[in-house]
């Protein structure tokens, strides 16, 4: 390690992940610890936004000491401390920000704020080195769903985002509305391959005629239920294997569709795909299926690198810590901000 590399401990808590990385360069992670909360919030079929800031608190310290200690790194080798502070479920949020605030008060460094989205979009440097905007990106996450252009380091021109449900979350809800559980996504994802994503056609909202790349999941949600109601009123059998590959049909059509006429608009190449739902396999095979037709290479993060986890902020904190961009100790939690806002 060269004495010119930024050293970065990264903190993340803004959901059910209790998350503390140190990040060298804003690429090369040498240590991602990640403290799951979902055993927790399975029992109450999502995350109980006060059970999720008592769990961060238990765990945050020991997360925090695991990555300096697998990261072979002392407090001192810190350049800046990384912090995600919106958007996500305040509580959450606030036990990682004022420990961040705590730790580079005491080691004297400089504190970044980081939006989550856009951490979620840097987990892509971390996976290819050599990636550099401008590329259009696809963030698809349990809360939020856009298409943006990064023209520059945080710089985000949003060319489409959802008018209501995140892709995640109409994936959490169909799943527990058939009995999957939570989360739902990777549920979902492994049953839908045993079944038939013809058997149903359940109908995609479409804003074409105004040229328009926003989604919305609401609407296909609801035609969901109504046909599962409908077998149940009947006493039929449902097939959840073919609800489920159906509606996962419906959904990732949708976001390829989108995503290929950005990167046509925007006359890119590479397309960079982040977020919880970047995981999942059909979205992936399918983007790479129709990337190759008109020439755009698609990009994807590890799986680990999709979901929430502390690496990907320490990266985004990096890109902004070269800019000078750093926050001040009075920086709040911001539970509902947007891409590219600060
Ligand atoms: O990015 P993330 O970890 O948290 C948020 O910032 O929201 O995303 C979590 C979301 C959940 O809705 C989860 O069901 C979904 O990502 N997800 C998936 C898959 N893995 C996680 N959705 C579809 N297929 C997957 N394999
Ligand atoms: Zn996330």
């Amino acid at each position: 390690m060269d004495n010119k590399d930024i050293k970065i401990l990264a903190i993340e808590s803004s959901c059910d992940e209790t998350s503390a990385a140190i990040v060298v360069n804003g690429r090369d992670v040498l240590s991602n610890i990640i403290s799951s909360q979902i055993d927790i919030h399975t029992k109450f079929g999502g995350v109980v936004p006060e059970i999720a800031s008592r769990k961060h608190i238990e765990a945050i310290s020991v997360v925090v000491d695991e990555a300096l200690k697998e990261a072979n790194i002392d407090l001192k080798e810190i350049d800046a401390v990384g912090v995600t502070y919106g958007p996500g479920l305040v509580g959450a949020l606030l036990v990682g920000l004022q420990y961040a605030k705590g730790l580079a008060y005491a080691i004297k460094k400089p504190l970044i704020g980081v939006n989550h989205i856009e951490g979620h979009i840097s987990a892509n440097f971390i996976q290819y080195k050599k990636l550099n905007p401008p590329f259009v990106c696809l963030v698809v996450s349990g809360g939020h769903t856009y298409i943006v252009y990064m023209k520059d380091h945080g710089d985000f021109e949003v060319l489409g985002s959802t008018r209501d449900d995140a892709a995640g979350e109409a994936y959490d809800k169909i799943a527990r509305a058939i009995g999957l559980g939570y989360p739902g996504g990777p549920k979902i994802d492994k049953i839908a391959k045993e079944g038939n994503p013809d058997a149903i056609k359940f109908p995609r909202a479409n804003f074409h005629d105004s040229g328009s790349l926003d989604f919305s999941f609401s609407g296909l949600k609801s035609a969901v239920l109504n046909y599962l109601n409908q077998k149940e009123m009947k006493h039929e059998e449902i097939n959840r294997a073919d609800v489920a590959a159906s509606f996962q049909k419906a959904v990732v059509s949708f976001l390829v569709d989108n995503s290929m006429k950005a990167c046509k608009l925007k006359k890119v190449d590479k397309i960079a795909v982040a977020g919880g739902v970047a995981a999942n396999t059909c979205l992936r095979k399918t983007l790479i299926d129709e990337g190759n037709k008109i020439g755009v290479k698609v990009l994807f993060p590890d799986f680990i690198l999709c979901t929430d986890n502390a690496a990907m902020i320490g990266s985004a904190a990096y890109f902004e810590y070269k800019k000078g961009k750093t926050s001040t100790m009075d920086l709040n939690a911001v539970p509902n901000l947007k891409l590219g806002e600060r």
